[in-house]
C-alpha cells in the first residue's frame, strides 16, 4: 500500500513555495492496479478541530489532516488559548478546548491560504468574548467574506475591514451577543454557512439561519452539522425544501471523533485508475461518508468505470473492455466542485466530449479554476471551452508542457494525472500541494509502483552486496540499481561545489537542483562520474552527507522513480527493504565478518590496479569500515538495519557463484507466487 504520511518529498515545509522547480511526472507505462491510503479529510479536520476547540474539555481526534490549511486552524486555536497535542506519525491530535473563554483578550490570528479556517473562525470569533485581528496572505485577501460579514453585524457584531470592504484583514469582535435570526447567501461559498452554523452554540440564544439564495455544495454543509452533533450540538435541518437551520446555543462538549479519509484527495487516485484505464482501491472510503465529494465516483462511473463499495473501501475498475473507451459525460458539479479538475483531466483522455454545469462559483476560489482548466488544457494541446457556469473539454493528444498552477493545489494534482499517460508534462511550482496533500508527489510515484518485483538487498560495505546484486539481476534479467551511488554522486557534488558536507541545508538545497542519473554510467547534471565517486575523498564523507534526512527524501524519492514501470529490479543499499520498498516481497540482507570485508575491499582495490599511496592498507581498510558501519547504523533517518521481514545471509564464507544461484532462485520463487 502507498502511505500518504511520507514527508513532501521535494523536501519543501509546508507554505514554502517560492522557486520550487516545475516536477516532472514520471509515465506508467502500463495500468496502474493498487491499493492506497490517502491522507484524513480537510473538511472534517478543520471542521472537528474547531469545534474540538470550543468545547469544554478533551477530545481526541483520529486520522487528523497535517497540511498548510489545516496547520492555519491549529496555530489559530492554540493563540486563542485551545491545548493541541499532535502526533503526526499516527494522525492524531489531543484538543483541550477553551469552553467558550479564550486565554487572551486579543490577538493577531492568521488564516494563511486557507479559506476553511478564515471562513470557520470570523463568526466564532464574532461570538467570543475579546477583540480579534483576522487576516489571511495574498490569496485569502482577495476572496469575499461580504455575505458573512453582514450576517454577523445583522446580529449585533462588529466587524471592520481595515483595508478593502469585504476582505481580510478585519478587526472582529462582539462577544456576549445573544444571537437571532439572520440570512446568507448560498451560491457564494458554502463555507459562509458553515461557519455561522459552528459558530451558533457559541450564542447565548443560538441562531437561526436561513439561506436566502440557491445553496452550493450542500454537503458540505450536511458535513458541518453532522461534525457539530458529534460534540453534542442541537441543529435542526430544513425540512421539505426549505432553507432554514436552526442551532440551539449551549456550547460543545468534547468528544473522540475519527475522521474519514479525504474523498477529494481520493478522486486522484480514482482519476489514475481511469486515465491509465486501471484498477485502485481506496481504503477507508464508502458511499456512506460526510464528503460530498466522494460523489465523483459516480461521475466516473457514468463514463464507464466500475465502482465497487465494500463498505470500508471503493474501488474504481477501467480494467474491463467496455471501460478501456471510457466515454465524456454532462455533469452537473456543483455539489462535487472541488472535483471539477479531476474530471477535466479525466474528459481529455475520454472518447466524446465532456461538459462541466453549475460551477460558476470556483472562480471565487484559490483561483478561476474554470479559466485555469480552460487554459492549460490547451497549453497541453486540448481543445476545452469556457462555458460561463464551466466548461468543455473535448479529448484530443497532448502535448508535452509545463502546466501552470496558480498557486491552486488541485490544478497541480489534478494535471499531474496526465503525465501518468503522456510523456513530457510537468508542473510548475509542485510545492503546492502542500495546502492540502504534502506527500503527494511520493503518493502519485507510489501509485505507478509495482512493488511485487523488487528484490531489495540491503548490507554493509564489503558485504559482496554489489557484486551479488549485480548478478543477480544479471542471472533475472531485469535492472540493477546501486542506491550507494547515488549518495557518492551526492557526495561527490558536495565536494565538486567546494560545500562543507556538515552544512546540511547548504548540501541539501543543492541536491535538491542536481540531476543524478545511474546507469551503465553515473552522471551528475551530465558530467559523467563513474570513477571519480570511488575514490577516497568521497568514500570519507559519504556518510555524512547520506545522514542529511532532506538528502535522503530527495535521493529516496529518485529511487522510487527509477523502479516505476519495470518489470522487476534488483535494488542495493542500506534501506531499501525498511525504508525505500518496505513491501518488497523479497529482502535479503547480507553480512559478513569484518575482516572478510577489509580483504575484499583491499582486493577490490587492487583489481582496479591501485598501487603506491594511492592503495590503504588493510589496517586502514578496517578502520574505515568500523567508522562507516558505525556512521550508517547510528544515524537518526534510516539507519542501517536489516527489515524485520529480512532474510540475514552470512557471506563470509559463501562464494558468490553460490550465493547468486540460492539467491536468484529465492527471488524467481517469490516473483512467480
Ligand atoms: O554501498 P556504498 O558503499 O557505495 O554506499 C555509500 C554510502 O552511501 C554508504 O556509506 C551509506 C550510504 N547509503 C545509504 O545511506 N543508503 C543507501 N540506500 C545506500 C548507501
Amino acid at each position: 500500500m502507498t502511505s500518504p504520511h511520507d514527508d513532501d518529498p521535494l523536501g519543501r515545509p509546508g507554505g514554502e513555495r517560492a522557486g520550487s522547480m516545475p516536477y516532472e511526472v514520471i509515465g506508467v507505462r502500463r495500468p496502474i492496479d493498487t491499493v492506497v491510503v490517502v491522507p484524513g479529510s480537510k473538511s472534517i479536520t478543520n471542521r472537528a478541530l474547531l469545534v474540538a476547540g470550543l468545547a469544554e474539555g478533551e477530545s481526541n481526534l483520529c486520522g487528523v489532516l497535517f497540511a498548510d490549511d489545516t496547520a492555519a486552524m491549529m496555530s489559530s486555536l492554540e493563540t486563542l488559548g485551545v491545548g493541541l497535542d499532535i502526533d503526526r506519525d499516527v494522525c492524531t491530535a489531543r484538543v483541550t478546548g477553551i469552553g467558550g473563554h479564550p486565554s487572551v483578550a486579543s490577538a493577531n490570528l492568521n488564516a494563511n491560504q486557507s479559506g476553511t479556517t478564515g471562513r470557520f473562525l470570523l463568526p466564532a470569533l464574532a461570538a467570543l468574548p475579546g477583540r480579534w485581528n483576522l487576516d489571511g496572505d495574498v490569496q485569502l485577501r482577495a476572496r469575499p467574506f461580504d455575505d458573512q460579514i453582514a450576517a454577523l453585524e445583522a446580529l449585533g457584531g462588529r466587524v471592520e475591514s481595515l483595508d478593502e470592504s469585504g476582505r481580510l484583514p478585519m478587526l472582529v469582535s462582539g462577544a456576549g451577543l445573544p444571537g437571532g435570526v439572520v440570512e446568507v447567501a448560498g451560491d457564494v461559498s458554502s463555507q459562509f454557512l458553515s461557519g455561522l452554523l459552528m459558530s451558533g452554540p457559541l450564542f447565548s440564544d443560538g441562531l437561526a439561519l436561513r439561506v436566502t439564495t440557491e445553496l452550493v455544495s450542500r454537503p458540505y454543509v450536511d458535513m458541518t452539522v453532522a461534525v457539530m452533533r458529534m460534540f453534542g450540538a442541537d441543529v435542526t435541518e430544513p425540512i421539505d425544501g426549505g432553507s432554514e437551520w436552526v442551532v440551539a446555543g449551549g456550547g460543545y462538549t468534547a468528544a473522540d471523533v475519527t475522521i474519514e479519509p479525504d474523498a477529494s484527495a481520493a478522486s486522484y487516485a480514482f482519476a489514475a485508475a481511469a486515465v491509465t484505464r486501471g484498477r485502485v482501491k481506496v481504503a477507508g472510503l464508502s458511499r456512506d461518508v460526510l464528503q460530498g465529494d466522494i460523489g465523483f465516483v459516480e461521475v466516473l462511473a457514468d463514463m464507464g468505470a466500475t465502482v465497487i463499495d465494500d463498505g470500508s473501501s471503493i474501488t474504481v475498475d477501467c480494467t474491463d473492455e467496455d471501460a478501456a473507451a471510457l466515454v465524456g459525460v454532462d455533469a452537473d458539479m456543483s455539489q462535487i466542485s472541488d472535483t471539477a479538475q479531476t474530471l477535466a483531466v479525466v474528459a481529455a483522455t475520454a472518447e466524446g466530449a465532456t461538459t462541466v454545469t453549475g460551477i460558476g462559483f470556483v472562480r471565487q476560489k484559490e483561483t478561476d479554476r474554470i479559466g485555469a482548466v480552460v487554459t492549460e488544457l490547451q497549453r497541453l494541446g486540448v481543445a476545452a471551452t469556457d462555458d460561463g457556469d464551466g466548461f468543455t473539454v473535448h479529448p484530443g493528444e497532448i502535448s508535452p508542457a509545463v502546466v501552470q498552477t496558480y498557486d491552486d493545489h488541485r490544478m497541480a494534482m489534478s494535471f499531474a494525472l496526465l503525465g501518468l499517460v503522456n510523456e513530457g508534462v510537468s508542473i510548475a511550482d509542485p510545492g503546492c500541494v502542500a495546502k492540502t496533500f504534502p506527500g503527494y508527489w511520493s503518493f502519485l510515484e507510489g501509485l505507478g509502483v509495482s512493488t511485487s518485483f523488487i528484490l531489495a538487498l540491503d548490507g554493509p560495505a564489503g558485504s559482496g552486496k554489489s557484486t551479488v546484486s549485480r548478478a543477480v539481476a544479471e542471472a533475472l534479467g531485469v535492472a540493477h540499481f546501486d542506491t550507494g551511488a547515488m549518495y557518492r554522486a551526492a557526495t561527490w557534488a558536495t565536494l565538486d561545489r567546494g560545500l562543507d558536507p556538515a552544512d546540511s541545508d547548504a548540501v541539501a538545497s543543492m541536491v535538491r537542483d542536481l540531476s543524478i542519473e545511474v546507469a551503465e554510467k553515473v552522471t551528475v547534471d551530465g558530467v559523467d562520474v563513474t570513477r571519480a565517486i570511488r575514490t577516497p575523498e568521497v568514500t570519507a564523507v559519504v556518510s555524512t552527507v547520506s545522514a542529511v534526512p532532506a538528502v535522503r527524501r530527495e535521493l529516496v524519492r529518485l529511487q522510487r522513480r527509477f523502479a516505476l514501470g519495470r518489470p522487476g529490479c534488483v535494488v542495493e543499499g542500506r534501506d531499501i527493504g525498511t525504508v525505500v520498498f518496505p513491501d518488497a516481497p523479497l529482502k535479503i540482507y547480507l553480512t559478513a565478518r569484518v575482516d572478510v570485508r577489509a580483504t575484499r575491499r583491499l582486493a577490490e582495490m587492487e583489481s582496479k590496479g591501485l598501487t603506491g599511496p594511492d592503495l590503504a592498507t588493510l589496517d586502514e581498510i578496517t578502520a574505515d569500515i568500523k567508522r562507516r558501519d558505525l556512521a550508517d547504523s547510528n544515524r537518526a533517518d534510516s539507519p542501517l538495519r536489516a527489515a524485520a521481514d529480512a532474510v540475514v545471509v552470512d557471506t563470509s564464507d559463501r562464494s558468490v557463484e553460490d550465493l547468486v544461484e540460492e539467491i536468484a532462485s529465492r527471488t524467481r520463487r517469490v516473483w512467480e507466487e
